[in-house]
This record gives C-alpha cells, sequence and structure tokens, in this order.
C-alpha cells in the first residue's frame, strides 16, 4: 500500500514536473530542498542535520515563484520535482499534502523568511496569542523543549489567525455547558464496572454488520485484498463514500477510479481497509447529545490525531503506518463510549474539570473509577481488534507503561500536536501533558513538530470533509 502512494505520489509530481517552465529571473532560488521521505532515507544524526543545517526554511516559508536549485526525490531517489522548476500555490498545497516539509531558498535564509512571515503582527496580537496559547498549555512543563517548541508554533499560528480571521480564533471548545455543582453531580453518581459495562450493553450487539465484518478480515491472517474488496462493495453507501475519498485530492489520482476493486490495486487494501472502519464506526456513534459533545468537533480531533500518528510512523519508517491511522481515529473511543451510555457521569466529568481547569483524566478517574483510555482499550479487547491496536489506546496518556511504549508514545504526541493546533475536541479543553521521556523515546528532531503540524493542517481539511458527509 505504502509503495502504491509512493508511486502515485511520483507520477503525479513527474507529470508536474514537466508542465514547469524554468524560471532563471526569480526572486528567490532554491538552493537545495528535501521532503519528509526524503528524510527518511537519512540516519538520525543526518535526519537532524538535514532540518536544522543549510538554511532550510519551512514550507509554511517558501511563496509561490521561488524556484527549486536541487531535484526534489522521495526516499527511493525518484525523482518528485526537477531543479530550476518554479513553484506555484497548487503545488505548494500538493507539496504540503505529501509531505514535503522544507526547502532551501538562496538570498532569504530561514530566519529572513519566518520572521518576514512574522511581519505584521502587532504586538498586541502576539501577547493575545501567547496568552491563549500558554492557557491551553497549562498543564505542560513549558521548560520541555518540545513543549516551548508546540507553543512557539502555535503562538505564531494563533497570532496570525487572530489576525485574519478573528471569529475563528476567538472560538474556543465548549465542552459542557452545564453550571450545577460538580459536587452535587458526583453524589447522585453510583459507581460504575467497566466490564459489565461493556459485557452487558446491548447496544454492541448493534455494531454496523460492514464493520463487524472488516474486523474479520483485519484479523484472519488468511484475508486477501479481494477478501478487503467484497465486504466494502457489498455495501453500497461505504463503497460510495470511499471511492469519493481515493478520487479525491488527497491522493492526486489523475484517471477516475470507478470500483472497490481497483481502489484496492492502487492504494491499498490496509488503506482501504482503515478508512473503511473508521467511516462506519463513526455511523455507530451518531446521536450522542450536542450538549455533551460536538460529534463534528470529536472526529475533527480524532482525524487529527490520526493523521499526526501516521506522519509521526512514517518518519520512524514503522511498519504498516495505517494501524497508526485508525488507532489515532479510535484513541479516545473510551470517551465516545462514556458519551453514549453514561451521559449523567459524563455530564459531572466535563462539569468538574471545567471547574478545576483539570484535564478530564484525573476526573474521570475519580468519578468513574477508570479512565476513558482504560474503557477504550477494553473496548477494543472485547471487538477484538489487533493487540497492538488495543494496547496503543489503552496507554495513550501513559506510554511508560505500554510494552511497546514507542507505539504508545506516537498516539501521545499525536493527541498532544492535534490539542495544540485546536483541530476539535473529544470534550478536552487543555493539551494534554507530554513527559520529557515520552519525547526522548521519539527521537524527533525540533523542528519535526512544526514541519508534521503544517502537513496535519493541510492533510486534515482533504480527508475530513469525506468522514463529516452523511
Ligand atoms: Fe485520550
Ligand atoms: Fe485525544
Amino acid at each position: 500500500m505504502v509503495v502504491g502512494l509512493e508511486f502515485m505520489a511520483v507520477w503525479f509530481f513527474s507529470d508536474i514536473d514537466k508542465k514547469l517552465p524554468l524560471c532563471e529571473n526569480s526572486k528567490y532560488r532554491v538552493r537545495g530542498s528535501s521532503s519528509l521521505n526524503k528524510a527518511l532515507t537519512l540516519n538520525r544524526a543526518k535526519k537532524q542535520e538535514s532540518m536544522e543545517s543549510m538554511g532550510l526554511i519551512s514550507i509554511n516559508a517558501v511563496k509561490p515563484g521561488m524556484v527549486l536549485a536541487q531535484d526534489v526525490r522521495d526516499r527511493n531517489g525518484r525523482l518528485l520535482i526537477r531543479q530550476g522548476n518554479e513553484l506555484s500555490d497548487e503545488h505548494l498545497r500538493i507539496l504540503r499534502i505529501w509531505g514535503v516539509v522544507e526547502a532551501d531558498v538562496e538570498g532569504a535564509d530561514r530566519e529572513e523568511l519566518e520572521g518576514a512571515s512574522r511581519e505584521g503582527l502587532a504586538p498586541e496580537i502576539l501577547e493575545r496569542a501567547k496568552v491563549l496559547v500558554l492557557e491551553r498549555f497549562q498543564h505542560n512543563d513549558s521548560a520541555l523543549p518540545a513543549v516551548a517548541e508546540l507553543i512557539r508554533f502555535c503562538t505564531l499560528r494563533k497570532a496570525r489567525e487572530l489576525q485574519d480571521q478573528p471569529a475563528k480564533a476567538a472560538s474556543r471548545p465548549e465542552p459542557a455547558r452545564e453550571t450545577a455543582s460538580p459536587a452535587l453531580a458526583v453524589k447522585q453518581l453510583k459507581p460504575v464496572d467497566p466490564l459489565r459495562l461493556l459485557t452487558e450493553d446491548t447496544t454492541l450487539g448493534s455494531l454496523p454488520i460492514v464493520f463487524q465484518k472488516l474486523l474479520s478480515v483485519l484479523n484472519d491472517s488468511r484475508s486477501s485484498a479481494t477478501d478487503v474488496a467484497e465486504v466494502i462493495s457489498n455495501d453500497t453507501d461505504l463503497s460510495a463514500k470511499l471511492l469519493r475519498i481515493v478520487n479525491s485530492a488527497f491522493y492526486g489520482i489523475r484517471s477516475k477510479i470507478d470500483t472497490i476493486s481497483r481502489a484496492v490495486t492502487i492504494i491499498g487494501s490496509n488503506q482501504l481497509l482503515s478508512l473503511a472502519m473508521g467511516l462506519s464506526i463513526i455511523n455507530f456513534f451518531k446521536g450522542i447529545p450536542s450538549e455533551l459533545v460536538d460529534m463534528a468537533s470529536f472526529w475533527r480531533h480524532s482525524v487529527s490525531c490520526g493523521i499526526a500518528a501516521r506522519l509521526i510512523a512514517s518518519f520512524h519508517r514503522t511498519p504498516n503506518t495505517e494501524r497508526f491511522f485508525v488507532t489515532g481515529l479510535l484513541h479516545d473511543i473510551g470517551r465516545l463510549f462514556i458519551f453514549k451510555e453514561l451521559p449523567d457521569y459524563a455530564k459531572a466529568i466535563l462539569v468538574a474539570a471545567r471547574a478545576r481547569q483539570s484535564l478530564l483524566t484525573p476526573i474521570e478517574s475519580e468519578i468513574l473509577g477508570f479512565t476513558h483510555q482504560k474503557l477504550g482499550g477494553a473496548l477494543l479487547k472485547h471487538w477484538k481488534f489487533p493487540v497492538s491496536l488495543e494496547k496503543n489506546v489503552r496507554y495513550h496518556h501513559e506510554p511508560a507503561k505500554a510494552v511497546n511504549r514507542n507505539e504508545a508514545a506516537i498516539i501521545l504526541l499525536a493527541d498532544v500536536m492535534a490539542h495544540a493546533l485546536e483541530h476539535g475536541s473529544s470534550g478536552e479543553c487543555y493539551v494534554p501533558r507530554l513527559d520529557a521521556a515520552t519525547w526522548d523515546c521519539l527521537g524527533l528532531p525540533l523542528a519535526f513538530l512544526g514541519q508534521t503540524a503544517v502537513q496535519v493542517d493541510y492533510q486534515l481539511d482533504e480527508i475530513l470533509k469525506f468522514f463529516m458527509t452523511e
């Protein structure tokens, strides 16, 4: 599947390359360029070097009209865009979607360009942005370099938003509108047994049929791409949605794909299976009262986490990165289950967390006796999801307890990024805590955070519209 995607990227960019004129008189000339894919071929030291040396500038600071001075290649060395080509707005948009994260521009180094991007931001707007961002990060240690980098990036981003889209920037997640006393709400609730909740819950039996079949395919090592195509093709609604996605700009395939079996061939069975499961599980959780959670916001958060998790896993060349997309998509499913099955408890948790300016997880433990991550893990185990997926969900707020700490750490960092970027919310108002051990075990360069954030921003809107349509 990944190979298929790479092939498409090469094919797509090679095609673009042919159309671009050579522009020798451009104001900016790119001395060199790199992409996340290219960086993947380097060892860790070289990755660090590629991102922090030679005046490489973030794709955020690259503007139309700049000219590539070196070929852009994928991690296998195949040509994406040839040296000398001038970049257009459309190229920049697609480069972001595909993960090209920085370029090196002659005559305009990183500081100059990124400084220029701050020009026009009034000091009071920057200050206001910083206050808002720090409020969201209040449960994090800003002395941790990774947290400081996220705060820096988010402050600039927020300042631009405050200046350009003040109405959007002012909007914040409103997890609970209740004003009742949290103490009063807690007193009226009885303890909950999470195992009984799972085994006695009748709605579990009504999991969408197609979802159950997809799970069977996922869990059966003898399943083939043909089985995936067959299960999906039998659900006309799901098939139609998937075909819209694979024909979207997210995949950039020029020839129209009109059957699921061809989609499996082109983008891969794992990828299609992941998307199908994500689409069908969204339907299962419809009908949760909006006073508890805005479902559009919940899935925006979840899809953002999935995209970020896949990008982080890709950086490490972790096998089968699609499972990280699904894990990110489902990482807070325990919270959704609480909203659906225990609305009174959910309300009490939200109100108490709001009143105390607390993260939700400790309040969940206090009121329910368990957390959303524990319930989410138990739910995925009950549904017979792969063990790795179940464990990564269970430990996404405490990777140190996971057998595979790195995989759980990927989900935690992805969750932190989704919150930092204000990509929706699963009810949480604050950025979850990123600890030094989690960051260190991932071995990422600091520059990765901003570059990946830009990619998530661009990929999210491309794919989310397909998740949220009827
Ligand atoms: Fe969570
Ligand atoms: Fe989350």
